[in-house]
């Protein structure tokens, strides 16, 4: 079949699949990092009834809507499934169901295809989510802060990650979607927190746990208790007060990182003492949020280090840093080889090695 308009002949194509938790998305990019769809299906409503995501819910749903996404991401560009010429799909960690959806779709195109097929850790996707829109040179710092994780790493290369701490309870998007609950404020509960934190005051002083201990290590249990027995003594909760604790706990949030990054910098100039302004990338769900952004930006310009933050769409769960992995493994000369499915798998320890406990939840 002949190449549609929409593609040059020098491009190479990768469509990205993602389809861990309660997203299912579709992207396909080039090596130009060129975005041409970058496609997603979310499937709060199904899961909102039940307070939590629904494991045999949302790998049906997958199952549902995985086929249209695709011909969607697609047609919507005048391309056909012969333009594309490798595929990149999440392996893990993540929901069994959903990866099993998603790993099987993506290794049944490839082998119609003939194209090569990468199986993608989704964590290594927001890590070099940074790179498919800033040219930020290897090593570089990372904090990753998501729904299920909260972790600092040191990325020397595609594939070589040094993990310097991570949280030991709750994941910081976690806490927000804990607190928002408690707050009767919608789910996912980080943007509800943002919203309602403007124009508000942080006059509450929530503890900041860990900043006293000179690692990478976070843990937000203690910050969620303090809030909730604060919002168990309040006689009423008016929207004023919501929005203070919310305004209040988006700079404890801030606080924390900002105690931890300043370790990090630290243990990464002992790493790399050639390393004169330090790169620093934001990634994930929480890295969103416009107010924790401008201040770690502050930060940084204070601490010799520089941040780069990836745009909102490709911060939340996404399926273009998923293809971008899979480009970046491609350029590097990884082989494609069998896929296997790890429900838990950290990106910094051998892939051999599948006993570790994940913090996804
Ligand atoms: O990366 P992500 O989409 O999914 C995971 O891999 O977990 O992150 C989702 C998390 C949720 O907990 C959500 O509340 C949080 O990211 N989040 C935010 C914002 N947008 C999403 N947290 C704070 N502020 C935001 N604007
Ligand atoms: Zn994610």
């Amino acid at each position: 079949m002949a190449l549609s308009q929409a593609k040059k002949s020098s491009d190479s194509l990768i469509m990205g699949i993602e389809s861990s938790c309660d997203e299912t998305a579709i992207a396909i990019i080039d090596t130009d990092k060129k975005i041409y769809a970058n496609d997603i299906f979310s499937q709060i409503d199904l899961h909102q009834l039940y307070g939590g995501v629904v494991p045999e819910i949302a790998a049906r749903s997958h199952l549902e809507v995985i086929h249209q996404l695709a011909e969607y991401a697609l047609s919507n560009n005048n391309l056909t499934l012969q333009d594309i010429d490798s595929i990149a799909v999440t392996a893990g960690p993540g929901l069994m169901g959903g990866l099993m959806v998603g790993v099987n779709f993506a290794q049944t195109l490839a082998g119609i295809l003939d194209i090569p097929c990468y199986g993608i850790n989704h964590l290594e996707g927001h890590v070099l989510s940074v790179r498919l829109e800033h040219d930020i040179p290897f090593p570089y710092l990372v904090l990753l802060a998501s729904g299920g994780h909260c972790q600092i790493l040191a990325v020397r290369g595609v594939g070589n990650y040094h993990l310097y701490g991570a949280t030991l309870d709750d994941a910081a998007g976690e806490t927000f979607d804990k607190i928002a609950n408690l707050l009767n404020l919608s789910y996912p509960g980080g943007p509800a927190i943002e919203q309602a934190a403007k124009n508000a005051q942080q006059i509450f002083d929530f503890p900041r746990p860990l900043t006293d201990k000179a690692n990478c290590d976070f843990s937000f249990s203690g910050l969620k208790s303090a809030i909730r027995r604060k919002i168990l003594q309040a006689d009423t909760l008016d929207a004023q007060q919501v929005a203070n604790i919310s305004a209040s706990l988006q700079q404890a949030v801030v606080d924390i990182f900002q105690h931890k990054l300043q370790h990090a910098i630290a243990f990464f100039h002992d790493d790399f003492p050639e390393q004169q302004k330090i790169p620093i990338a934001l990634v994930g769900g929480v890295a969103s949020n416009q107010f924790i952004r401008q201040s770690l930006n502050d930060f940084c310009a204070q601490n010799n280090a520089e941040l780069y933050c990836p745009s909102p769409k490709i911060c939340t769960d996404n399926a273009a840093m998923i293809a971008w992995a899979g480009l970046e493994q491609q350029m590097n000369e990884h082989q494609a080889s069998t896929i296997t499915i790890r429900p838990r798998w950290s990106i910094h320890q051998p892939q051999e090695n599948l006993t570790e406990v994940s913090h996804y939840v």
